[in-house]
C-alpha cells in the first residue's frame, strides 16, 4: 500500500493526494523523467495536451509495467479546443497519445472567459465521463464566478479545481468556494516554481523536523487537505518531494505559512488569460 493518502472525489473515484507534474518538461526528456518519478513511488501524473508531452508520458506508463489500476493520470483540454469540445476530438487525441483507454481526471485547462465557451465545454466533459473516456472531470484556473455558472447551468459539479496555490498566493476565496461545493482543490506550482519566500520562521520549522523549506511547504498543503503536484526533473528532488509522510505540522506552524500571503502570482491571472 502507498504511503500517499487517497482523497475521495465527488465522482466516487479517489486521487492520490501527492502527484507529479510535467509542465515545461522537455518532451524529449519526459519519458525518462516520468520513469524516474514512477520508480520513486509517484502514481499520479499530471500532464496536459498543451504541454506537448502526453506521448512521452504514455511511453513511460507503458514501459513501467505498472498496472493501469495503480496509476492516476490527469490531462487537460487545451483552451483552443473548447470551440470544438463536443466533437470529442481533443480527448480522443489525448487518449491516443497517452495510449490509454480512459483518463482518470480530465480538466478544462483555463476558463478563457472572453471565449464564452467554458460552460459548453463542461457539458462536453460530462458526456465524456458518461461515455467512460474519463473517470472524473474537473476544471482548472476557475474563479468563483466561473464555478457559479457551472453550478447553475449543469447537472454535475467539477471533482477538482486545479489552481495556482502556494504560500504567496493562497486564493482563499476560490478555495472556500470549492470546499463549500465539495470540489477538491489541487495546487499547481505548489512550491511557487522554486521561488519560495524563505523566512527565519519557516527555516526554524524546517530545522525542527530536519526537512527542507520545499518539504515544509508541501506538507503545509497536505495539512490543508489539498492535492499537490510538484514538478522536478531531478531524481533527488523527486525523492525529497515524496518524503512528506513522516512528519506533520502543528496548527501554529501551519499559521506561519498561512501568514505569507502576498498576492504574488507565478502564472497568469485566470480572469484575463484569454489569448492561449
Ligand atoms: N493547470 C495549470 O494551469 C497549471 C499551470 C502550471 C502548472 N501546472 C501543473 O502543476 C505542476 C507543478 O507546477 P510547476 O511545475 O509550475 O511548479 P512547481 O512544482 O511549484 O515548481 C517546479 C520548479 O521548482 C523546482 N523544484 C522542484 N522541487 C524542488 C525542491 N525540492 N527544492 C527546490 N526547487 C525545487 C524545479 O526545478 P528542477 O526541475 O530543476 O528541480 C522547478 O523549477 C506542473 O508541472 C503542472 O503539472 C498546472
Amino acid at each position: 500500500m502507498s504511503v500517499v493518502p487517497a482523497i475521495e472525489l465527488n465522482s466516487g473515484a479517489s486521487i492520490p493526494q501527492l502527484g507529479f507534474g510535467v509542465f515545461q518538461v522537455d518532451p524529449a526528456a519526459t519519458k525518462a523523467v516520468v520513469l524516474d518519478a514512477l520508480e520513486v513511488g509517484y502514481r499520479h501524473i499530471d500532464t496536459a495536451a498543451g504541454y506537448a508531452n502526453e506521448t512521452a508520458v504514455g511511453e513511460a506508463i507503458a514501459e513501467s509495467g505498472i498496472s493501469r489500476s495503480d496509476l492516476f493520470i490527469t490531462t487537460k483540454q487545451r483552451p483552443a479546443d473548447q470551440a470544438n469540445a463536443l466533437s470529442g476530438d481533443a480527448i480522443k487525441s489525448s487518449l491516443d497519445k497517452l495510449g490509454l483507454p480512459f483518463i482518470d481526471l480530465y480538466l478544462i485547462h483555463w476558463p478563457t472567459p472572453a471565449r464564452g465557451l467554458y460552460v459548453e465545454s463542461w457539458h462536453a466533459l460530462e458526456r465524456f465521463a458518461e461515455q467512460g473516456l474519463t473517470r472524473s472531470i474537473g476544471v482548472s484556473n476557475f474563479l468563483p464566478e466561473h464555478l457559479d455558472r457551472i453550478a447553475v447551468e449543469s447537472a454535475t459539479l467539477p471533482a477538482v479545481n486545479q489552481i495556482e496555490l502556494h504560500p504567496q498566493l493562497q486564493q482563499r476565496d476560490v478555495e472556500e468556494r470549492c470546499l463549500r461545493a465539495g470540489i477538491r482543490v489541487e495546487a499547481w506550482s505548489p512550491i511557487a516554481r522554486g521561488a519560495l519566500v524563505d523566512t527565519p520562521e519557516v527555516d526554524a520549522i524546517a530545522a525542527k523536523y530536519g526537512k527542507t523549506v520545499a518539504q515544509v511547504t508541501l506538507r503545509w498543503h497536505l495539512e490543508h487537505g489539498r492535492i499537490i503536484i510538484p514538478r522536478t526533473v531531478r531524481k533527488a528532488r523527486m525523492v525529497e518531494n515524496f518524503a512528506l509522510f513522516d512528519f506533520a505540522l502543528d496548527p501554529d506552524e501551519v499559521a506561519v505559512l498561512d501568514a505569507l500571503e502576498s498576492g504574488k502570482r507565478v502564472g497568469p491571472d485566470p480572469a484575463t488569460n484569454n489569448n492561449i
